[in-house]
């Protein structure tokens, strides 16, 4: 059951911290619902700690580094094939985790078999994805794996009675670390321990050419120039969203 991130997970702990902000709004959007299933669990992030979770998660690097992080049971599966019974959840939730899977479709009817009221999804909606000058200007590459792998929002709505779409704007300080997460602070992309925790950089051929062009661009001011008026935003919409799907 080797995957992805057996081999890029290594570290993600020490990257990859749950962010606060983002923390409180997956918990607006569970509301009191329980117990929950976390799909695609990675290391444990975002899992409430007041009520039954059990997490899934298919890689044992990324389960190893839970280290106790929550009080979840842990099942070893995928969300392709999810090992529980129909409505045995009140609510199912999947963080950054469903341009994984290799078969979407199935991966979301198996949330919404498992699953009673509720499904909360994080993703990044491809269609709203706004200018980001990480992508623009050094690594344009992205753009089109995103749009092959990220779920166009539409697929949501195949599943539920109703699906509300909740703009995530990142803040500037964000403590765990995705691909949009240091959009001010651009030197961190520069880290090959904060690129190792990206699966977007993992997935491109070559890396060096934005790297050395984004490492000349910040010493030399090209950055600041064209960038800077970011520098004083506190958040950005660069096209995370919350999927709130009612069942
Ligand atoms: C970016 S990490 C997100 C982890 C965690 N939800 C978080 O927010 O930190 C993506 C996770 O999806 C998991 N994953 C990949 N393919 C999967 C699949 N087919 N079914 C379930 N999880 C999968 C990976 O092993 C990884 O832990």
């Amino acid at each position: 059951m080797s995957q992805l991130y057996d081999e890029i997970g290594v570290g993600y702990e020490l990257y990859r911290r749950p962010d606060p902000r983002i923390a409180a709004e997956v918990m607006r959007a569970l509301g009191e619902l329980a117990p929950v299933v976390n799909v695609g669990a990675g290391t444990g992030s975002y899992e409430p700690e007041d009520r039954p979770v059990v997490a899934v998660e298919p890689s044992l690097t990324m389960i190893r580094q839970r280290r106790g992080r929550t009080a979840a049971a842990v099942v070893r599966a995928y969300a392709t094939n999810l090992p529980f019974g129909d409505d045995a959840f009140a609510a199912a939730l999947a963080v950054l985790t469903m341009h994984h899977w290799p078969d979407r479709a199935r991966g979301l009817s198996e949330l919404a078999r498992v699953a009673r009221e509720r499904l909360v999804i994080l993703t990044y909606d491809p269609a709203a994805a706004a200018a980001f000058w990480l992508v623009d200007d050094y690594f344009p590459g992205i753009r089109e794996t995103d749009r092959l792998s990220m779920p166009p929002l539409e697929e949501f709505r195949r599943v539920g009675r109703s699906v509300e779409i909740r703009p995530l704007p990142i803040p500037h300080d964000c403590s765990d670390g995705f691909l949009g997460a240091h959009w001010r602070r651009p030197s961190r992309y520069l880290d090959p321990g904060v690129r190792g925790a990206i699966s977007a950089f993992g997935k491109l051929p070559d890396v060096d050419a934005g790297l050395s062009r984004l490492r000349s661009d910040l010493a030399d001011g090209t950055w600041e120039r064209r960038h800077g008026h970011l520098l004083s935003r506190t958040e950005l919409d660069l096209g995370y969203r919350l999927v709130v799907v009612n069942l």
